[in-house]
């Protein structure tokens, strides 16, 4: 052995490589994808809700917040999507630390839908009365977040 400490880093980069320290199951890791992914549609909606509240202050403009609407809706609805809970994508099978999404999102998917359904219709029914100078901004939120969405944990 001509270097001794490059033998060892070869040995340490080796295993790295081979993720012989990440004792997470790769399915979880497999899954981050979508969990990303449907956290970064929520993150739109939420942005979505900021922009009409200020619309409701007199802080941002009908048409901005019809914008806003429309792209809560259109984010809602492509949340809605089963593609985003694949099976084991949801607490227990993903650490609480990297979703909150609760298995009952799958076992009762149709509910699931219907109430990101009510969300998105009442969004098209914003934009129908923010026209007139109008439009309750409640989106319904909870019908998801209460059933489905687990503690927030660190
Ligand atoms: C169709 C069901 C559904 C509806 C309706 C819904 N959410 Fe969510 N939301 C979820 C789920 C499930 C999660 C957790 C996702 C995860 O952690 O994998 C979530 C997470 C979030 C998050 C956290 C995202 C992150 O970065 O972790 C925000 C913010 C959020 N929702 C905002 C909203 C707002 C605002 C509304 C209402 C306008 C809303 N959601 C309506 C299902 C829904």
């Amino acid at each position: 052995m001509r270097n001794p400490v490059k033998y060892i880093l070869g040995i340490v980069a080796f295993a790295f490589a081979l993720n012989a320290f990440d004792s997470a199951p790769v399915l979880a890791d497999e899954h981050m994808i979508v969990i990303k992914e449907r956290k970064a549609l929520m993150k739109k909606v939420v942005k979505a809700t900021r922009i009409i509240k200020k619309y409701k202050k007199g802080k941002a403009s009908a048409n901005e917040a019809i914008a806003a609407a429309k792209a809560l809706r259109k984010a809602m609805n492509a949340s809605i999507d089963k593609r985003l809970y694949p099976k084991n994508s949801t607490r227990p099978d993903v650490s609480a630390k990297k979703t909150r999404a609760k298995a009952n999102i799958l076992s009762e998917w149709e509910a699931f839908v219907e109430a990101g359904k009510k969300s998105a219709k009442l969004a098209s029914k914003f934009i129908e009365v923010a026209k007139v100078g109008q439009g309750e901004a409640k989106f319904a939120c909870g019908g998801c977040h209460k059933p489905y969405r687990g503690k927030k944990v660190r």
